[in-house]
């Protein structure tokens, strides 16, 4: 059990200075899986020791997978596909959708029974969307509600291949369905709305595992010939955790920060494009390649901000982002509107609701609507507004945690956030990084 933490957060200064991230979440959780599966060793670097990888780490050496942590590296030694082990007791994925989701995927098709649970949160999250059609597929998975939600008891079964239409645009159903595939007879396809983040399909090339896409439609031939084998993966800083920071600098008057060796790609970077439509400086810097993902240095500068309209075409690649995006809304000048977006109301929690309440505690002026809210901002005459600082929970969202912090900073006074032990799912040591912004400003006063 981790302590019901709280920050404190001392406005009054700009953010300062250059400094990395956490690695990508997404992509931690991905390469522990496919090294796992993987014949023989390899390394993941610069990884997310997020509570919420550290756990799909856990699951795997529960599936009797040797995993070495390091605080910088993790040496997995793979077993290949077929290599996993039966756990003797359930396997607690902690906060994480991505996590749950994707596992259930890879023990569908295994031959022995296991249990997934999480923890309040993750066993309130929908879990149909991935065992509804892993049951066409073939599997055997019971849970409370008739398999709507966790714990998950899994019975591992032959699976065939499906072609998928998936209602919604998801990373997790997609990558959950695609691992599955792996291990079925047969070609499994899964078609989406939108595209959901590619980290997966990135991933598979990386290893040199086939499949093809075709617009939104990815295919996967089941039980593949190839055996991929371990090599090293190099994991890029988190974007979702750089947009804490991106949104800081660019509005908190005088800020100047840049961040190094973001992964940049495109099914991720809406909220650049979005912050740049309301008139965010963010220089893109350095772009390279690092294991099959794109990324580079973003340097940003404060500038007054103004509303947009954010439609359903630019939700799955900012999906992550609409935290902090409301918080750099509730002081942009004018009126920003969020449609299409209930998929924000199964997140770690309901985020409409819980950014509404939050930033309007702290003076904001915010109508929710079912697919999205409406943020009138407080900037006025080519000028970022400010919050009111106040007392706030996480309601036990990182996201939420890290994005009032950040709103904090725009009060004239301070601003206690409670129950902040959630951030360390997919941010250990944001406080101390967003301190160092701030010393670094006070030393060049
Ligand atoms: C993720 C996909 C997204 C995202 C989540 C991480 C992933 O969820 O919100 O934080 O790593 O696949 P959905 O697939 O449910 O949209």
């Amino acid at each position: 059990m981790t302590m019901a933490a709280s920050m404190t957060i001392q406005p009054g200064r700009p953010l300062k200075g250059t400094i990395s991230v956490p690695g990508d979440k997404s992509v931690t959780h991905r390469a522990i899986i496919l090294t796992a599966l993987a014949e023989g060793v390899s390394t993941v670097s610069s990884y997310c020791r997020g509570e919420d990888c550290l756990n799909t780490m856990r699951a795997f050496q529960a599936l009797g997978v040797r995993i070495e942590e390091s605080p910088d590296v993790l040496q997995v030694y793979g077993k290949g596909m077929w290599g996993l082990t039966e756990p003797t007791a359930p396997i607690d994925c902690g906060n994480s959708g991505t996590g749950i989701r994707l596992i259930t995927g890879v023990l569908a098709g295994q031959d022995f029974f296991s249990v997934l649970t999480g923890d309040d949160s993750i066993r309130r999250r929908p879990m149909g969307r991935v065992v509804k059609p892993l049951r066409t597929m073939g599997a055997t998975i019971a849970g409370r509600k008739g398999g709507e939600l966790a714990p998950l008891a899994i019975t591992g079964t032959r699976l065939k291949g499906i072609a998928y239409q998936s209602p919604v645009s998801s990373a997790q159903v997609k990558s959950s369905l695609l691992l599955a595939g792996l291990f079925s007879d047969g070609l499994t396809t899964i078609t989406e709305p939108r595209l959901s983040r590619d980290h997966t399909e990135r991933m598979f090339s990386y290893f040199g595992i086939p499949f093809r896409r075709e617009g939104c439609s990815v295919s996967i031939e089941g039980r593949p010939a190839v055996r991929w084998a371990g090599k090293p993966v190099l994991v890029p800083g988190d974007l979702s955790a750089a947009a804490f920071f991106i949104v800081g600098a660019a509005i908190v008057p005088g800020s100047d920060v840049t961040v190094r060796t973001v992964g940049m790609n495109p099914t991720r970077t809406g909220i650049l494009d979005v912050l740049r439509s309301m008139g965010a400086h963010i220089e893109v810097l350095n772009p390279r390649e690092e294991a099959g993902e794109p990324v580079a240095d973003l340097r940003v500068r404060s500038t007054p901000l103004h509303g947009v309209a954010i439609g359903p075409e630019l939700i799955p690649q900012t999906i992550d982002e609409f935290p902090i995006l409301c918080v750099a809304a509730a002081v942009a000048e004018g009126t920003t509107t969020i449609t299409g977006a209930e998929e924000l109301r199964v997140k770690e929690s309901d985020r409409i609701a819980t950014m509404a309440a939050e930033l309007r505690a702290m003076g904001a002026r915010i109508e929710e609507r079912p697919d999205g809210m409406v943020i009138h901002g407080l900037g006025q005459a080519g000028r970022n507004g400010r919050l009111t600082g106040t007392t706030s929970s996480s309601h036990g969202d990182h996201r939420v945690a890290m994005s009032v912090a950040i709103g904090g900073l725009t009060a004239a006074t301070s601003t206690v956030i409670q129950d902040t032990a959630c951030i360390d799912t997919s941010f250990p040591r944001f406080e101390a990084k967003l301190l160092e912004l701030l010393t670094e400003s006070g030393k060049s006063l």
